[in-house]
């Protein structure tokens, strides 16, 4: 959603402020601005390209502050983008989160006849430092004033036209990191913006707040000066950049056999699983009466599955909650006995990191399963895995789904050989295991398949995706891809809840792609086809290898995919989903890696 960038420096601000605001682009937005300190400020609708074009050709200077905005108060108009200055035009402000008490705030500023020009919760901030700063000798004094008043969320990046080469950031709740680079500072509420200038990073947390000027940075909390750990970002700047590829998304799906073994990198062992992140806790999680799992969409997916892998291999009770309801709801079991997996690939999903929050104030055990390493669920978390993905950059999650499997799969092999696993149950997972990154590889082979069978439904309205077990997960998964890419209407079941209401939609033009793995519940799974094929419904069945004569007269198409381990098949048959639901979109020459009205990283309610 919102992003932030800052630089203060010996060079020219303007060029590292547009490649941060670029680099920020996949996160979604609606508009952009930059301000130059004593140059002037210019926003713009739409895409930062059109912000870029409407640069004047000398513009420079070494300080500035840069904003991508996603509309929540007030439309994406000019007027609203940021950056945001007060009356008197003495400060520039950029702002991710939302200021909840603004209404009353303004109020009272319109009162004192101070005039708005914005329709944003931002500029009732803006208002308060520069009134404060008219007052004030310096500007983390102004900000640390107007930030005693608001309720609410913020990363917050200030500049100044008084004190010309200092930039203040503060955050409470909205993430924001400091990057060292030789030639001065930046500033940014996401790595990639910082990945190109340097790798070197402070992340601030929650309250703490950082003067930064072209000679040094200080931060300091309510407590006096804080010393942060300085940190080394483990991605590579290729890692955020296409490559050559058409689509940030094709680049993450082909990627994933190299993700798998990522995630597996150094964790396995002959029999079972070693992580490092749950060493210190694992006596508490075995002694856990109930996991309960919770994320947001493709997040939440994974955790289906994890519940079941949890369940089977550790025996241990789980359930999987939308971290959307479950903040909202009442915690009924004994803190002291259940135990907390949030899931979020950008580690920044507001409803996951608010679920984790209230699963903390009732005293349990909070891990994450988070790819980005430092993010605020990573830090709020007690502990937790990594996933080693490297970035996703296009919106749609694909390499991250199956690494959350993956590690899903590492978990539930740890718990389960520290409970009841046998050691050849647990010798088979890992020999299996290994396999996978070469499976993935066959699975992504099916492309050239994928792309002819797009193009026989290319004009589908409706879908149905369907599958049992292990697969009823990757069913909803499936849809959500094939909706939030392609634009087609598509809903996932299990396939067992076909004749309690969906059936009714199956003509000639309604297709339905069917998760028929050859494994535990396949005739019954086959059974749903022959009901569809019998209404005329259209089919695309995705098996096993081997299997496919058998269903070749059902189907109007079949894709077979590498058999494993029934437990870990979906991390292959999710492979086939993504691809299709990407040749649907690039078939309808979709906004693939920014489709509509989505954003990465959903850091509001
Ligand atoms: C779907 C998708 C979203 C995310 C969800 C949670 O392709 O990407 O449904 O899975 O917004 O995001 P994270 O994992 O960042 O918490």
């Amino acid at each position: 959603m919102c992003g932030i960038v800052g630089y203060t420096g010996s060079k020219n601000a303007v060029p590292i402020l547009i490649s941060g605001l670029k680099a920020l682009e996949y996160r979604g937005y609606d508009s952009a601005g930059i301000h130059i300190v004593n140059v002037g400020t210019i926003k713009r609708t739409g895409k930062v390209a059109e912000l870029e074009k409407s640069l004047p050709a000398a513009i420079d200077g070494t300080t500035g502050v840069g904003h991508t905005r996603w509309a929540t108060h007030g439309p994406p108009t000019e007027a609203n983008a940021h950056p945001h200055a007060d009356s008197a035009r003495i400060i520039a402000l950029v702002h991710n989160g939302i200021i909840e008490n603004y209404a009353e705030l303004k109020a009272a500023l319109v009162q004192e006849g101070i005039v708005f020009a914005s329709e944003t919760d931002t500029e009732v901030l803006a208002q308060l430092i520069g009134k404060e700063f008219s007052i004030k000798k310096d500007l983390e004094s102004a900000v640390r004033a107007a930030l005693s008043k608001v309720r609410g969320t913020y990363g917050i990046l200030v500049a100044a036209e008084r004190e010309p080469g200092k930039l203040v950031a503060a955050k409470l709740g909205s993430p924001l990191m400091l990057g060292i680079a030789e030639d001065g500072y930046h500033v940014a509420s996401d790595a990639s913006a910082i990945l190109p200038y340097t790798r070197t990073v402070i992340y601030l947390e929650d309250g703490e707040m950082a003067t930064v000027t072209k000679e040094g940075y200080r931060i300091e909390a309510d407590a006096g000066p804080v010393q942060k750990k300085i940190e080394e970002l483990e991605w590579g700047v290729e890692e955020i950049q296409k490559m050559g590829y058409e689509h940030f998304m094709l680049k993450e799906i082909l990627e994933i056999p190299e993700v798998i073994t990522n995630t597996l990198r150094g964790r396995l062992l002959s029999d079972s699983a070693i992580l490092g992140g749950l060493r210190d806790v694992l006596p508490r999680i075995l002694k856990a009466k109930r996991i309960i799992i919770t994320g947001c969409g493709s997040a939440y997916y994974s955790g289906l599955i994890g519940e079941m892998l949890i369940e089977e291999f550790a025996g241990i009770p789980a359930e999987v909650e939308l971290a959307s309801e479950l903040r909202y709801r009442r915690f009924t079991m004994n803190p002291k006995e259940a135990v907390l997996i949030a899931v979020s690939q950008s580690g920044e999903t507001l409803d996951t990191l608010e679920a984790v929050k209230e699963a903390k104030k009732h005293g349990m055990l909070t891990l994450g399963i988070v790819n980005v390493v430092g993010s605020s669920i990573a830090r709020a978390t007690d502990a937790g895995v990594y996933n080693h993905a490297g970035p996703e950059i296009g919106v749609a999650s694909t390499k991250a789904f199956i690494s959350q499997l993956a590690v899903f799969v590492l978990i539930a092999l740890l718990l389960g050989r520290n409970r009841e696993l046998s050691k050849i149950e647990g010798e088979r997972l890992v020999t299996e295991l290994r396999q996978l990154p070469e499976l993935a590889r066959s699975a992504l082979s099916l492309r050239p398949q994928i792309e002819s069978i797009a193009a026989t439904f290319r004009s589908t309205r409706d879908a149905y995706f369907l599958g049992r077990k292990w697969h009823c997960p990757i069913a909803y998964e499936g849809a959500l891809k094939l909706k939030e890419i392609s634009y087609v209407h598509a809903e996932g079941y299990g396939a067992g809840e076909m004749k309690h209401g969906p059936i009714a939609l199956i003509d000639p033009d309604f297709l339905s792609v069917i998760l028929a793995p050859r494994d535990s519940v396949y005739e019954k799974t086959k059974s749903n086809m022959q009901e569809i094929r019998a209404r005329g419904g259209r089919l695309l069945a995705l098996t096993t290898q081997g299997n496919e004569s058998d269903l070749f007269s059902l189907a109007d198409a079949v894709l077979s995919v590498p058999l494993t381990h029934e437990a870990l098949q979906p991390l292959l048959t999710a492979i086939p989903l993504q691809l299709f639901a990407y040749e649907m979109a690039r078939l309808r020459a979709l906004p693939i890696d920014q489709p509509r009205n989505l954003a990465k990283s959903v850091t509001v309610e």
